[in-house]
């Protein structure tokens, strides 16, 4: 079977073969027939941007892998860091690269104190954390003088360790900051994940003391959240990365884009959507309603996934052992219904909508303590090692600046009238 198509302009019969690479085909090979003829794409539905080794998913069968490996892999038996390494440097660490990579990424854990002090308390006292987050993010560009050296592999690792190891950090001194409650300076000697809870929850006690169980399981979230290839937010990383901006710009970027409900909300409108429903006896009048088109019914149904969404798998069973340690959310029974119900109804099946991620997550996060202004936060802190993954990849790559086009639908040629003559 021939690997191409082949295309013809009607309105003047010339025809052009262009091959089909990696399931796509060029458009610079397009142009050559059809100059000035642009593809009309809203939400890059049907456009590959890059080229790209760090994410397979297939959404028919329900597959993600990072660099090869398939998740479910990751989520039983590695690490969010050394996922983080995986996913930046392409191969899984050896021990003594790991036992480096922890040492530097804990140590790059603390943020400047005009940060904290005088930025981060210059918020309103009722701030979303997450516009704190974003906006700290910026300012940190303006602490690296070696921020916008990106094509010096020293000075860019740098700033890669810097911001995957201060995230939580910047995390959780907004949360700190939203409730009124003191900064907790990270503890190095706990983990990643660990040092995360203590610097959310320590209150005065001489050592916070994480559940090994929650954090294994934040730990497993933290992987699931790792990378989603061209999401949204990836998207507006390698954006603002193709101009050049310094890392900590571009990250600021993305992170604006997962603000927004359609992209890191979903797990919050689940929350309310559950307690909306209030009680299993009111689970089918709300099918009744999503079917009746009234309303959606969240953590349900994907872009790309249209089967089961293979993360939604693993935080399900995430959730059992989390319930195990903090009681059962209350709420898990309706979302346990829902599921069976949707999934046993034509509408949902001929749809193919099936739970996604946000499903079940929201539901770990709440049982763990965390108010749902933090559900965006908790997204951000590891999907900040795909986004920068990415941001290098496209540094390698020597990409072009991203300049889409536009199909101008405005006023033709007109001619200017002064104001004393407008009516
Ligand atoms: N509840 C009820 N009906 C739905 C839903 C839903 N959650 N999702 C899609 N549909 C229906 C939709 O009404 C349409 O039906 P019809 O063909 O009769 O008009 C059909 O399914 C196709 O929907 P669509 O809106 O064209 O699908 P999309 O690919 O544009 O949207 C989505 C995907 C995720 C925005 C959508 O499924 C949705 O709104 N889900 C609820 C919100 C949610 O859970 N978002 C989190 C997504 S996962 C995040 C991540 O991966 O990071």
């Amino acid at each position: 079977m021939t690997e191409s198509i082949t295309i013809t302009d009607n309105r003047t019969g010339a025809s052009m073969e262009i091959p089909i690479q990696n399931g796509g085909v060029s458009e610079l090979d397009w142009q050559k027939l059809l100059p000035g003829i642009w593809f009309y794409d809203p939400g890059f539905v049907g456009t590959a941007a890059c080229e790209s080794a760090i994410t397979y998913l297939d959404g028919e069968q329900g597959i993600l892998r990072y660099r090869g490996y398939p998740i479910e892999q990751l989520a039983e038996q590695s690490t969010y860091l050394d996922v983080a390494y995986l996913l930046i440097n392409g191969e899984l660490p050896t021990p003594t690269q790991f036992d480096e990579w922890c040492h530097e990424v804990t140590y790059h854990t603390f943020i400047h104190e005009n940060l904290r002090k005088r930025f981060l308390d210059g918020f309103h006292y009722d701030a979303h954390p997450m516009g704190m987050l974003v906006s700290a993010l910026a300012a940190l560009s303006t602490f690296y003088m070696d921020a916008k050296d990106i094509f010096n592999p020293e000075a860019r690792n740098k700033q890669i360790l810097r911001l995957i190891a201060k995230m939580p950090t910047l995390a959780a001194a907004a949360y700190r900051f939203s409730r009124g409650m003191p900064f907790v300076y990270p503890d190095n000697a706990l983990g990643f994940t660990a040092n995360f809870l203590s610097m959310m929850w320590k209150v005065a006690e001489p050592r916070f003391e994480p559940d090994p169980v929650l954090v294994r399981a934040l730990d497993v979230l933290f992987i699931l959240h790792a990378d989603h290839e061209q999401n949204c937010s990836t998207t507006a990383m390698r954006t603002v990365g193709s101009s050049h901006a310094d890392p900590y710009s571009a990250t600021a970027a993305a992170a604006a884009a997962l603000y927004g409900p359609r992209h890191g909300g979903a797990n919050e409108a689940v929350i309310r959507m559950l307690t909306s429903i209030g009680s299993l006896d009111n689970v089918d009048a709300f099918i009744a309603s999503v079917k009746a088109g009234e309303t959606r019914l969240q953590g349900f149904g994907h872009r790309v996934y249209k089967s089961y969404d293979p993360r939604a798998r693993i935080i399900k069973r995430t959730a059992d052992e989390v319930f195990a340690v903090t009681g059962k959310n209350p709420l898990l029974d309706i979302a346990l219904k829902l599921e069976e119900t949707a999934l046993s109804d034509e509408y949902f099946t001929s749809r193919r909508l099936y739970p996604n991620v946000d499903f079940y997550s929201g539901l770990i996060y709440q049982a763990m303590g965390f108010p749902l202004e933090m559900f965006p936060v908790l997204f951000a802190i590891p999907r900040t090692s795909g986004w920068l993954a990415h941001w290098v990849e496209l540094l390698e790559q020597d990409s072009r600046i991203a300049r889409p086009r536009q199909l101008y639908v405005g006023e033709e040629k007109r001619d200017f009238v002064p104001i004393s003559r407008r009516h």
